[in-house]
């Protein structure tokens, strides 16, 4: 019997069986996880007297071997030890003989492979934050280059008010403020230890678990041996801080796609970053916005696969959680190439600051303006909006737009108007009004910037 588990076992594994309960395939992805917790655990065991303290040693140093072989690029990974797990713990014994048996004293599979996701989720998590904080800071670069940029803002894909292009661009930033939050939070309880919990219910071995969570930089152990071997919702969360994270790149990625079509010419993309068409030869088409839109599908499907995985599990482990592996790895994956594209893409897009300017300038989104005009005048607001309507109506009637009607023509609605409501309708006024804080307005803006620049600075204190 060639298996770690042989013993109790009278046949061979029908290797179908060993082929699809293996996860080595992508496991195997954990290599370095898994020995950073086994030194750990050695270590553990040694200082506790658990294992002669030369054999920890050996261990230590044979495990140390084996990263710096698989680094290389030397071992090759079997489905028949089925796991990263048990494919490590071979190689050793390989390497340094039978006292490599004695790693897994006092700690099982279960609390192995949940340490491991552990430190895996640590690790991404913090590759994550470091590559949202490239995209905010491409987004603050373009709002800097824009604070002047006038656009129509929008409701219901209807032109409403004008705003600065800086403004819209910003709110991007706060999202993915709020994104890194999210995951730099969650890391709480990423750092929580499972090993030591044993298959389910602890060990007899006198282990000191306080000295592998320091040794590991856990914050501290699972009180809980059952909680420990069985809780995912480290990975659930990272999978749903993601998802969250893809609904911005995607609604991102959507107006990307808008400003970039020829009915709107907001934005056009960099050549590099757009692809053609086999049969047209006039297009260019914003295939990456468009992918990234697209595989927020798959990241949301990861994440209710682990729920539903989930779902139905009694306590503790049970073999269905393999499947808690790919899932993130994918999301991993997805996050990385779409965060690793979205800030060049917004870095090297060119703003046609000239065409949002004409659409604000031929459209009646300053019309809020002349209410609130009337109203400083003494009128109340609802009777405002009554006469607006009427005006904008009469506009579109005549087809004048809000500046091109004149004060006669204002006069016959409300005899409050004088000549300073043209002042008032110009876009760049429309703008500079509404300075109450975090308003549109220049000043507000302004404030905003640096605002985002100071939440950058932080995240770099954090990391030195
Ligand atoms: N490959 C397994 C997993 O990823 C490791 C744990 C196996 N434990 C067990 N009792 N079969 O979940």
């Amino acid at each position: 019997m060639s298996k770690l588990w042989g013993g109790r076992f009278t046949k061979e594994t029908n290797k179908l069986v060993e082929e699809y309960t293996a996860s080595i395939s992508y496991d195997q992805k954990l290599a370095f996880e898994d020995i950073e917790g086994s030194i750990a655990h050695v270590t553990m065991l040694g200082e506790c007297g658990i294992i002669p303290k030369e054999d920890a040693d050996t261990i230590q140093k044979g495990l140390q071997t084996i990263a710096e072989k698989i680094q290389a690029g030397q071992v090759e990974f079997l489905v028949e030890h089925e796991d990263i797990h048990m494919n490590i713990e071979k190689m050793l014994i390989d390497e340094i003989g039978p006292v490599g048996g004695k790693l897994h004293t006092g700690r099982s599979r279960n609390d192995q492979v949940a340490t491991d996701m552990h430190l895996y989720v640590r690790k991404v998590t913090n590759e994550m934050i470091e590559l949202i904080t490239k995209v905010q800071e491409a987004l603050v670069e373009q709002a800097k280059q824009n604070v002047d940029t006038i656009m129509p803002g929008y409701t219901h894909l209807q032109r409403a008010q004008p705003i600065l292009f800086a403004h819209h661009l910003l709110a991007y930033f706060w999202m993915l403020e709020r994104d890194k939050e999210r995951f730099s939070d969650s890391i709480k309880r990423t750092n929580w230890l499972p090993l030591g919990a044993g298959a389910l219910a602890g060990t007899t071995f006198p282990i000191d678990r306080e000295r592998t969570s320091e040794l590991l930089a856990f914050s501290t152990v699972y009180p809980n041996s059952l909680d420990a071997v069985s809780d995912r919702d480290f990975v659930l969360e990272f999978l749903a801080n993601a998802s969250i994270l893809m609904t911005h790149i995607s609604r991102l990625s959507e107006e990307m796609i808008i400003w970039s079509s020829q009915e709107f010419q907001f934005i056009e993309l960099d050549d590099s970053f757009c692809t053609g068409s086999s049969i047209m030869p006039q297009k260019k088409n914003p295939d990456v916005p468009e992918l990234l839109r697209g595989k927020t599908g798959r990241v949301y499907g990861n994440l209710i696969g682990l729920l539903t995985v989930l779902k139905g599990l009694p306590l503790a482990y049970n073999k269905d959680m393999q499947e808690d592996k790919e899932g993130i790895f994918d999301t991993v994956n997805t996050l990385d190439g779409a965060l690793k594209l979205l800030a060049p893409m917004i870095a090297t897009m060119t703003v046609k600051q000239e065409n949002m300017y004409n659409a604000v300038s031929n459209d009646y989104s300053n019309a809020t303006d002349i209410a609130d005009y009337l109203v400083t005048k003494g009128l109340p607001f609802r009777e405002a909006h009554a006469i607006i309507g009427q005006i904008v109506l009469y506009g579109i009637q005549q087809q004048k737009y809000l500046l091109q009607l004149s004060i006669d023509e204002y006069k016959t609605f409300s005899p409050l108007f004088e000549e300073d409501i043209y002042a008032v309708l110009e876009p760049k006024h429309v703008v500079e009004a509404r300075n109450s804080i975090g308003g549109t307005g220049h000043q507000q803006v302004l404030k905003q910037l640096e605002l985002a620049e100071e939440k950058l600075e932080n995240v770099l204190l954090d990391q030195a």
